[in-house]
């Protein structure tokens, strides 16, 4: 028992070294394939031996229960944030600042990178990390030990024999723009919403009640902080020695840190870095200069708000003009429609800029952009380009206010655009642009769950033109299955099988299936008892829809316009040919939380998208509508609300926040989220 006891400690020690020269040295001395070997050495190892797991161990790392909420810790020193400076003008202003205040010391600076994600605090207890938090609003911040664990880069316990256990750390948690790019490809393939920037992706991520999903994340952590929590014991006197002292417990420093002996080589570490910005694999948005002695940082002292010996030194945004050559429309896969610009090819930050988005209609409204307009595009710190304004001098003669065309550029049909709602779409499940999420939404395992029928195949189908439309799907002959490629006889046969079994699937699961916007599974089975036969939904007006609990308008005009087209009925007609159920039993609905009660949206919520929000208020039996009004019972508030917050608190509506909208639902299903990409389904 010993000898296992050593043996697990001495993995343990190994893999926190191999942690340590990978994260904090940038060294690596073995494969992934070697480490994962260890990894799995001692998981195997603690499995057989439970009782010699400790909290500290690699293999800890995601542990626990999602959780509901974070709690929320107080500070024991405010986190403050810094002062802005974007000019060296106003860099010379806070050394004349300093040596006012300082009566002539020479100063000396140290100039580091401002990683641009998100400020967290770790406390470390006795070398073991006790507590992870966020700055929240400087004094309060939530508690996410469980997510910040996660993170590889941050050491479970402290390495250094004579070195202080008890510390403060601050840092910033943040991800890579390779990581960010991957992430954000994965949402574009499941149609979700997507990350602006690396820093959003980020606080999205920490935001996670799972900490499994934030361990899929990979984020970084780089610390620039440290405070000793024993007050006799003596730290270091300078900012440096402290970053030198954090990389000696084990925690990982930015390597491009300069010491300054003079305001001149500040400038230049800030100059040199806006150039050289974009050869990071992460984001900065400037460079933070800070007073290196700790005596003379004491003696600066702080406002209510900043430190007064240190200054953030922000970079411009990155901007050019360009002549915007014309508007393009692109049919998302969700059916959304956007406005694209087409540019006349730009060197931006490292790339060649020849799109961006215009996001919609509103937006090339409000900014009159025209084709033809010479347009100035920036890259703030986001990621991807922007086009900010018109230079109107430059507008050729002649230039025409652009109006959105109102057919579907892709497949000709009408396009709808929801009262409320900024996107203009295209409704028609037959669009080649949106047939393959629809047939791989329509054969998903809650949907008709055809076995077997994958995104690859999917793509075969509809590249050979075997299949327009999913109603096409209960015509395939295993033959012409067979003839495909990478496909054997014996697949095709099961293939067959499978589309010939989902026949036999419930009314509810097939209204699922059709891909109706804002009919989500719960919202299908309501109107599957509620009207018993799809041929009765396909009739109903809206007034008719609105009269089921849980039938908001938002939904009933959605059903009403999927319907209306003809195209749509058209595929359906082939379903019921081929003999799918398109009947069912009339049910009572069951009494949902939200019973009776009437929602209203405005802001960005972090958890939903606003359809798959609306979809669990309907569920619940509420209903959806876009206005605030007297009869409004509670409108949900996300991040910057618009007028529709300020309207409900003028008419005393009640007001509720995500959180507590999650907590309710939750509570109705007995289980609280833990995925974010179940939730942020847009259909
Ligand atoms: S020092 C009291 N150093 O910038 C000073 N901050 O605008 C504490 N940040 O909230 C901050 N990189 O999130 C410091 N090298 C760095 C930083 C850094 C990024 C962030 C931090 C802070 C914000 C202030």
């Amino acid at each position: 028992m010993a000898g296992i006891k050593q043996e697990i400690e001495k993995i343990r020690d190994e893999i926190r070294q191999h942690d340590y020269r990978y994260y904090v040295l940038g060294e690596p001395v073995i494969s992934d394939f070697e480490y994962d070997r260890l990894m799995k050495r001692l998981a195997d190892l603690e499995k057989a031996h439970p009782d010699l797991i400790t909290p500290d161990s690699p293999t800890r790392r995601v542990g626990g229960e999602p959780t509901k909420e974070f709690p929320s810790v107080r500070h024991q020193v405010p986190m403050l944030s810094l002062d802005n400076t974007y000019s060296q003008d106003e860099l010379r202003e806070f050394e004349k600042r300093n040596q006012n205040l300082l009566s002539g010391e020479n100063i000396e600076y140290v100039a580091e990178l401002k990683f641009d994600g998100i400020a967290v605090s770790l406390e470390y207890r006795d070398g073991m990390l006790f507590r992870g938090a966020t700055r929240g609003d400087g004094e309060r911040g939530d508690d996410i030990t469980a997510n910040l664990k996660t993170l590889r880069s941050i050491p479970l316990r402290l390495l250094g024999g004579k070195l202080p256990k008890n510390i403060e750390v601050r840092g910033e948690v943040y991800m890579t723009k390779a990581v960010f790019r991957k992430l954000n490809s994965e949402k574009e393939t499941e149609g979700e919403k997507l990350f602006a920037n690396p820093r959003n992706a980020t606080a999205g991520t920490l935001k996670q009640q799972d900490p499994a999903m934030v361990a899929r994340r990979n984020l970084e952590f780089s610390s620039y902080f440290m405070r000793l929590l024993d007050p006799s014991a003596r730290g270091p006197a300078t900012h440096l020695e402290s970053l030198h002292l954090l990389r000696d417990l084990g925690l990982p420093v930015s390597r491009h840190v300069a010491l300054c002996r003079g305001l001149w080589e500040v400038i230049d570490f800030c100059t040199g870095w806006e150039e050289k910005r974009d050869t990071l694999p992460y984001e900065i948005d400037g460079v933070v200069v800070k007073v290196n002695r700790l005596d003379l940082q004491e003696k600066l002292g702080s406002t209510a708000k900043s430190p007064r010996w240190a200054v953030a030194f922000k970079f411009k945004a990155r901007q050019a003009t360009t002549v915007l050559k014309a508007i393009h429309l692109q049919v998302g896969r969700t059916g959304i429609i956007t406005p694209v610009a087409v540019l006349e090819p730009v060197l931006l930050a490292g790339s060649t800029i020849s799109r961006a988005t215009l996001h919609n209609e509103d937006e090339i409204k409000r900014r009159d952009f025209r084709e033809g307009d010479t347009v100035l595009i920036e890259k703030g710190g986001d990621v991807i380009p922007k086009v900010v304004q018109v230079v109107s001098e430059k507008r050729p003669k002649g230039a025409a206010p652009y109006s959105m065309p109102r057919t579907c550029p892709a497949c000709g049909s009408e396009t709808i655009r929801v009262e409320g709602e900024a996107a203009l779409r295209c409704e028609n499940i037959a669009c080649s642009a949106q047939v393959q999420r629809r047939i791989g939404h329509f054969a998903s395992r809650t949907a008709m769950d055809i076995e077997g029928l994958g995104e690859a195949l999917i793509l075969q189908l509809v590249e050979s033109g075997l299949v327009r439309d999913y109603g096409d799907l209960y015509s395939l002959k295993k033959d012409d299955l067979a003839a495909l490629e990478r496909m054997g006889e014996k697949s095709a046969q099961n293939l067959v099988i499978a589309i010939e079994a989902s026949k036999a699937r419930p009314l509810d699961r097939l209204i699922f299936a059709l891909g109706i916007r804002h009919v989500g599974s719960g919202a299908a089975s309501l109107l599957a008892g509620a009207f018993g036969s799809l041929d009765a939904i396909r009739d109903a007006r809206e007034e008719d829809l609105l009269r089921f609990e849980g039938v908001g308008p938002v939904m009933a005009e959605s059903v009403v316009q999927f319907f209306r087209q003809k195209s749509n009925r058209d595929v359906i007609e082939k379903l019921r040919r081929a003999g799918l159920r398109l009947t069912g039993e009339v049910r009572k609905s069951r009494a949902g939380i939200f019973n009776g009660k009437t929602f209203v949206l405005t802001g960005a919520l972090s958890r939903f998208t606003r359809e798959a929000a609306s979809g669990l208020i309907e569920k619940e039996g509420g209903k959806i509508a876009s206005s605030v009004g007297k009869n409004t019972d509670y409108v949900l508030v996300g991040e910057n609300p618009g007028s529709k917050y300020t309207k409900a608190l003028d008419l005393g509506v009640a007001v509720m926040d995500e959180d507590t909208f999650v907590n309710l639902i939750s509570r109705s299903r007995k289980k609280p989220f833990s995925d974010d990409r179940q939730l942020k389904i847009d259909m």
